[in-house]
């Protein structure tokens, strides 16, 4: 695209044009163009033309608001959500399941084709979640709270914004948060502590972080500005007699959007809560990654044991493990599984996880996937055959894909919530000659733009 001054693009601010949307992003925004020049619009889908005020230009791009909609889509539906789209949560409510689906498949893509330079024939098939896994689906979420109207409040953040909209049952998280959230809401008022205030730095709780795990499994984590909150042993028995396992407090004294400080303590109950995927079962700390969506996850783990074509002799690299789910479901079917995590109440987890489910074939490392297996895999002991990587929403780090490069696995699994650095280091892959096999996309994350997608790669 020729790039334009700001005095030469076809719109300006406060325009009002009536346009067709040709795309839909995954974040839900319609891809209007005008001579050229794409302008997105919330809420527009696909095919569906609006009369839409112009509220931003930017060079290549700008922002519209629906005054009107002109000609609705027939997969336009009803959402069925008192707080959307004011709630930032869901992105894709007005749109049928069906063709949520196609709208990521369709962006993961593009992004393949357009950074990693993956020329896919037609968008990856996708796996999608039945009517009845999208009700209440989250086994995790984090609550902003805030003043509201002089009283604490929790709710989630209106889209690209940090104005708490108050959310008293969220339709995709757990039923037990939405039991939980109002009777630490109640408490927090009647003992003085205080909602955080961004703009000052003060104030007491920033986040409550709700975790649910098998039936009666409840873990929860107030994320407070500095080293506790007054009354924790009433708290811890108000929770306790709730059916709470695990109540915890994280300190997070820092002015950031980061939502976990690096420090959590015990208040009351264990450290951790458990959860079962197929007849495996976890521990999962306060501050450990597990996925959201327990239905979702199994699909997604079937779909990397299917890539990973075990035979029980393989020895198998599992970066970025987390508390292990991934290492225990492949070490069924591998001779020897390690794992590699950064975050050292994750290994704990890991290796608990491994002796409570009589798995012996596995080992845990503490530290960065990417020092870790560069140096040992100089070891034929640990020289891997398959290579799984789960990695954060960055992508891997640099030296992990040299190595992997160097090593040449004879499989090599890349597991992403993120096309845009998947697509980065897939290139970087490719480059190096490696060539991708399969793709496959598990949507675990409906009404919202998330996606999962796994590809295989051999050497
Ligand atoms: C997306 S999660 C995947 C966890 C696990 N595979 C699962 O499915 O539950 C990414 C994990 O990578 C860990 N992590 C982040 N950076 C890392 C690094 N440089 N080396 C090793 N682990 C890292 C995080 O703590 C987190 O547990």
């Amino acid at each position: 695209m020729t790039k334009r001054t700001e005095q030469a693009l076809p719109v300006k601010k406060n325009d009002i044009l009536t346009l067709r949307a040709e795309d839909l992003t995954r974040e839900g925004a319609g891809v209007c163009r005008v001579d050229g020049y794409t302008v997105f619009v919330e809420g527009l889908l696909a095919g569906e033309s609006a009369r839409v005020r112009i509220v931003q230009t930017r060079k290549q791009y700008g922002f519209g608001k629906v005054l009107e909609i002109v000609s609705p889509s027939a997969d336009r539906v009803e959402p069925d959500c008192p707080y959307y789209p004011r709630c930032g949560g869901c992105t894709l409510r007005h749109l049928s399941y069906e063709k949520q689906l196609e709208t990521k498949a369709r962006e993961v893509w593009q992004i393949l084709g357009r950074i990693g330079g993956i020329r896919l024939p037609e968008p990856p098939p996708v796996i999608g979640m039945s009517e009845e896994e999208r009700i209440c689906y989250r086994n995790k979420t984090q609550y902003p709270v805030q003043n509201v109207d002089g009283e604490l409040t929790y709710g989630f953040y209106a889209r690209r914004s940090h104005r708490l909209i108050p959310v008293e049952q969220c339709r995709i998280d757990s039923e037990e948060a939405s039991r939980i959230l109002p009777l630490i809401a109640d408490f927090c008022r009647q003992h003085g502590i205080s909602a955080y205030e961004e703009e000052s730095g003060k104030g007491m709780l920033r986040h409550i972080l709700i975790r649910t795990g098998d039936p009666g499994e409840i873990l929860v984590c107030l994320v407070v500005n500095g080293n506790g909150i007054p009354d924790e042993p009433e708290m811890w028995q108000m929770l306790e007699q709730a059916g709470v396992k695990s109540f915890s407090i994280n300190r997070n004294t820092e002015r950031t959007n980061v939502i976990l400080g690096r420090k959590t303590r015990i208040a009351g109950g264990r450290e951790y809560i458990y959860a079962s995927i197929g007849e495996m079962r976890y521990r999962i700390s306060a501050g450990s990654f597990f996925q959201v969506n327990p239905a979702g996850v199994r699909k997604l783990y079937d779909k990397v044991l299917e890539y990973a074509q075990l035979s029980g002799k393989e020895v198998v690299w599992d970066a970025y493990c987390g508390i292990g789910t991934i290492s225990l479901f492949l070490a069924r079917k591998a001779r020897q599984v390690y794992g590699a995590e950064i975050f050292p109440a994750a290994v704990e987890d890991a290796r608990a996880n491994a002796k409570d489910n009589g798995t012996d074939n596995v080992e845990f490392f503490l530290g960065k996937a990417e020092e870790i297996l560069p140096e040992l895999a100089r070891d034929p002991k640990y020289k891997p055959d398959v290579i799984v990587v789960d990695p954060p929403r960055a992508g891997c780090e640099l030296p992990l894909l040299e190595t992997v490069a160097a090593l040449r696995p004879s499989r090599f699994i890349y597991v992403s919530c993120d096309p845009g650095t998947l697509a980065r280091d897939l290139k970087y892959l490719t480059e190096q000659g490696m060539q991708v096999e399969k793709i496959y996309c598990v949507d675990m994350f409906c009404f919202t733009g998330g996606i999962e997608t796994v590809v295989s790669l051999r050497s």
